[in-house]
């Protein structure tokens, strides 16, 4: 089983905005996927859908095997969620807090102390465990607010611009804590962000939305494979030029001793450097260039862009 399913699934809403257009994704059981779009593509819709708090215009979506909409209090037991603005208690400390949300769902005082301890200790609050949560950092109420969505156990964790009010240095600690507490934990993740850079840090897989609709699934490995057929290698070094065996291998010189090659195949790298060394190069340095998460995203709204500037043409 899935542990997330979405088929063609689409929300308007009563104003007749319409928000998610057939969207069709399925998440497996340990996978940190990486809801990635624009202000406005439809994430947050989507979480609301999947946590059961929207009702589908039409498809349907699935977490653990459980319809939100139909189902919505086994949902929760299922899912933890995470929001941009965690609603907590202000007046509770941090440990009264996760006490609170362990009884809603039911666990034993005694366990939900143990559970509530463990998270703490894991997400560096042990020390702000009895302070009021009024006087927490942004940073450390998100922490909360992660402590709490996993409190009591949750197969999935919706993690919906888990970052975007932290400083760099507070959201790339999220960051990293989601990424251990996800690996420890085997839980899937489906975590909702335009930071793009934070995303290629902890996810396994992607999809990027754009206006309601799906661009594009998949690894990071997959989806450079799909829209980019050639990467780049840097090479510094000195006597290559004039090398008589170089004429196929297209070396483009892009500053004094800096040199860039397409490749379609790691396989032509070894070969190349060869070349360069017989003909008498003297190599300083190698990389291998491949497109980021950010080059991919582009990649896929320009291609998008395109596509409609065309249509445009045609209707003219
Ligand atoms: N309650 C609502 N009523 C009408 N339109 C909404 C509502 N919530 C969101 N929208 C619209 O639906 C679209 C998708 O919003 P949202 O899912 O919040 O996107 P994201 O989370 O990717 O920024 C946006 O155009 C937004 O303005
Ligand atoms: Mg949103």
């Amino acid at each position: 089983m899935e542990a997330v399913m979405i088929h063609s699934l689409s929300k308007t809403y009563p104003s007749g905005k319409q928000a998610l257009k057939d969207l069709s994704l399925s998440i497996g059981g340990g996978e940190v996927f990486g809801f990635l779009g624009p202000n406005g593509a439809g994430k947050t819709t989507t979480v609301k859908l999947l946590t059961g708090v929207l009702t589908p215009t039409a498809g349907s979506c699935s977490v653990m095997g459980i319809d939100p909409a139909r189902q919505p209090e086994k949902a929760h037991l299922v899912s933890g969620i995470v929001t941009e603005h965690a609603q907590m208690y202000d007046n509770l400390t941090g440990m009264e807090n996760l006490l609170f949300y362990a009884a809603a769902f039911g666990l034993p005082r005694q366990e939900g102390k143990a559970r509530a301890e463990s998270l703490l200790r894991e997400l560096d609050l042990t020390d702000a465990k009895d302070r009021r949560l009024a006087s927490y950092s942004t940073g450390m109420r998100q922490r909360l607010s992660l402590a709490r969505a996993l409190i009591h156990r949750p197969d999935v964790l919706f993690l919906d611009e888990p970052t975007s009010g932290l400083d760099p240095e507070s959201a790339q600690n999220v960051n990293q804590m989601i990424h251990g507490l996800a690996r420890r934990e085997g839980i899937t993740v489906f975590l909702c962000t335009h930071q793009l850079r934070y995303a290629q840090e902890i996810c396994t897989r992607y999809g990027l939305i754009e206006q309601g609709s799906l661009l594009a699934a998949g690894t990071l490995e997959e989806l450079r494979g799909r829209l980019f057929a050639a990467k780049t290698l840097r090479i510094r070094a000195a006597n290559v030029l004039g090398n008589p065996n170089l004429t196929e291998c297209k070396l483009k010189r892009r500053r004094d001793d800096e040199f860039e090659a397409e490749i379609r195949e790691n396989e032509e790298i070894p070969a190349l450097i060869r070349t360069l060394v017989e003909g008498g190069g003297d190599i300083y340095s190698v990389s291998l260039e491949e497109p980021s998460l950010e080059d991919i995203y582009f990649a896929l709204t320009d291609k998008r862009n395109d596509s409609r500037d065309n249509r445009k043409g045609e209707a003219r």
